[in-house]
């Protein structure tokens, strides 16, 4: 499918990936927002929000834990006609460099591969029931949490001077954010986009 508002990008769904959501382009659009020139995609999908950010001139890198959202990822990307990787890596278990942008829109539930039916089941979800993320983040919320500050913990070894992290939170996840100075660019169903600069 074709994004108009977004260089027409071309991003397909696969099953087995995690859907591009209105979350993936509030996501997207704030990304596209930041000065910088070199971004890492954490979880990146589809690859739609690193496809994105090629067209607008970034240097990317996508990473996944589902070879499924790889294969996906890197034929959307070819059929941008883009010179653009996506590769394994549990969060920066596979990542070396510095950037000056680091994206996560972090996943409901799995955190670890594989968890491919799981997975599955939530390509299929309509992304954005509350009742159903109610459900889900019941069972996985604490799950999710421990991957956020994994996440938080690793992520100031891969940014460059001055660099911006930019994540999708939960508004109870806030407090997860201690040592980072947050500002909150958006917020749709408690779900924010938030930008996350280190304090020292
Ligand atoms: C909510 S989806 C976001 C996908 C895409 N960035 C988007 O916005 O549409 C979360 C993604 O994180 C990936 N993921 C889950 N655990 C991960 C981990 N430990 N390291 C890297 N990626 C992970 C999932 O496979 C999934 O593709």
């Amino acid at each position: 499918m074709k994004y108009k508002g977004f260089n027409d990008i071309l991003v397909n769904n696969w099953p087995g990936v995690s859907r591009v959501g209105p979350d993936t382009l509030r996501m997207a659009h704030h990304a596209g927002q930041q000065a910088g020139r070199t971004v890492l995609d954490i979880g990146s999908g589809t690859g739609f929000i690193a496809i994105y950010l090629r067209a607008q001139g970034w240097r990317c890198m996508g990473v996944d834990v589902n070879s499924a959202a790889l294969q996906c990822a890197n034929r959307n990307a070819r059929a941008n006609n883009m010179k653009l990787e996506f590769k394994y890596s549990d969060l920066f278990s596979d990542v070396s460099g510095l950037f000056d942008l680091i994206v996560f829109n972090p996943p409901l539930g799995h955190t670890s591969a594989p968890a491919a039916p799981l997975e599955f089941i939530k390509s299929l979800m309509p992304r954005n029931n509350r009742v159903v993320i109610a459900i889900v983040y019941f069972f996985v919320g604490k799950q999710r949490r421990e991957l956020l500050r994994r996440f938080l913990e690793q992520a100031p070894r891969y940014l460059a001077k001055g660099g911006v992290v930019m994540m999708s939170l939960y508004r109870p996840e806030m407090s997860l954010t201690g040592s980072w100075k947050t500002e909150v660019l958006e917020e749709v169903n408690g779900l924010r986009v938030v930008s996350l600069k280190r304090l020292d």
